[in-house]
């Protein structure tokens, strides 16, 4: 239950941290609940650990809110085209009540899903690490690992803003597009992110349960899994919007074992982007070490990225080293230690079979804001 109660913690922290805007208020306050609350944490408890209890829990509880409509407690919960409603005072009460209520249900909608959240926004950081690839406009075969719904598939389809304190650093892709993604820049380095975006020329989506949009029933669980916040979830609704418009190929199975496959499939020429975002930290250690080894062993032989926006592994306080393999400095494992958890924006780059690993960023789970923590050409140069 103690592992439950962290896990709880930890979620809360990493999405709404001190000074988080008000509209992540309802996200923690459910995680802060579930912590708080013995009977809640016990019914939590009954899930194996390896489906993440708390966001498992969190997520049916979203979908039975939605499908319910009970009321007060619907009104603290946002609406499509609304502004985040304000949080009941009465939330955390009416909450507690609500859960406890629908015990049975709970458990029934955590036995038969797994969680899945998709979120768009984490494009804007597999953006802004594509850098320089993409104003060279050179064609990028694009293999989006753990895709789920493949919303990450079509990350040249939406619009990026980059916004500095002042006014925006950079923006990338069309402006007639369904969705804007704006990630606010944080600390004292600019990304040096793309004013254009790359020519996707291949694209192909892997997924152990790849999620079909078009089904009712799987788009209505996933809207659950979203956090609770308005940015968050109008940005799942257009990109599933996107992605049901543009079909890409997906393909089912485990990552190590139908990754050699697809990328000895691809042409000589484009460069291979292959790209995960919050999968990898799910992997057992020997699952990744073997999927790191594929990857090297592709690399030596044809030029290809593999950019990861994965929290430290292991996850949690004891985390010691990046997805792709690079150990974490320091001040980095203490700040994963104080502030919660967040995604590490990293990339492995092998051009002519030289391969050269980067720690670039960190950023909200939600791609809300970045931090640029790899030194730029001009301070390399010093
Ligand atoms: C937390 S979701 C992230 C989805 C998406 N990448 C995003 O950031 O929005 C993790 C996804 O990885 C998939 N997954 C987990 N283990 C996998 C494996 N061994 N091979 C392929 N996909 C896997 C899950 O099914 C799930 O869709």
């Amino acid at each position: 239950m103690e592992v439950v109660r962290e896990e709880a913690a930890t979620v809360a922290a990493a999405w709404s941290p001190r000074g988080a805007p008000d509209t992540w208020r309802l996200t923690a306050a459910q995680f802060d609940a579930l912590h708080d609350d013995a009977e809640l944490v016990a019914i939590a408890s009954t899930i194996a650990p390896d489906r993440l209890p708390p966001l498992l829990f969190t997520a049916a509880a979203n979908s039975l809110v939605l499908r319910l409509e009970p009321r007060p407690l619907r009104d603290s919960f946002p609406r499509l085209g609304q502004p985040q409603p304000p949080l009941d005072r009465h939330f955390r009460r009416d909450y507690r009540a609500f859960c406890l209520d629908h015990r049975d249900q709970l458990l029934e909608l955590c036995a038969c899903h797994r969680y899945q959240m998709n979120e768009v926004g984490r494009c804007a950081h597999i953006v802004a690490a594509l850098g320089p690839e993409a104003e060279e406009e050179r064609e990028l075969a694009l293999i989006d690992v753990g895709t789920g719904a493949g919303l990450g598939l079509h990350l040249d389809r939406y619009r990026y803003v980059f916004r500095g304190p002042g006014p925006s650093l950079a923006s990338a892709g069309g402006a007639g597009s369904e969705l804007t993604l704006a990630v606010d820049i944080r600390g004292t380095r600019t990304p040096p992110a793309p004013s254009a975006l790359p020519r996707v020329v291949e694209r192909v989506g892997v997924d152990i349960e790849p999620l079909d949009l078009d089904d009712a029933g799987v788009r209505a669980w996933l809207a659950a899994c979203v956090p609770q916040e308005i940015g968050a979830v109008t940005r799942f609704h257009a990109a599933a919007q996107v992605t049901i418009e543009h079909p890409a190929r997906r393909v089912r199975g485990d990552a190590s074992e139908v990754l050699p496959e697809i990328l000895a499939a691809i042409p000589d020429g484009p460069l291979v982007c292959v790209v995960d975002s919050y999968v990898h930290v799910f992997f057992e250690p020997d699952e990744l070490a073997r999927f790191r080894a594929i990857v090297d062993g592709v690399g030596a032989e044809r030029d290809l990225d593999w950019i990861s926006i994965d929290p430290l592994v292991p996850m949690g306080r004891a985390a010691t080293s990046t997805v792709i393999g690079t150990p974490a400095p320091t001040p980095l494992l203490e700040r994963n230690r104080s502030e919660g958890v967040f995604g590490v924006l990293a990339k492995l780059a092998y051009r002519r079979g030289r391969r050269s690993a980067a720690l670039l960023a960190i950023g909200h789970p939600s791609g809300v804001w970045l931090e640029w923590l790899a030194p730029s050409q001009a301070e390399r140069g010093r």
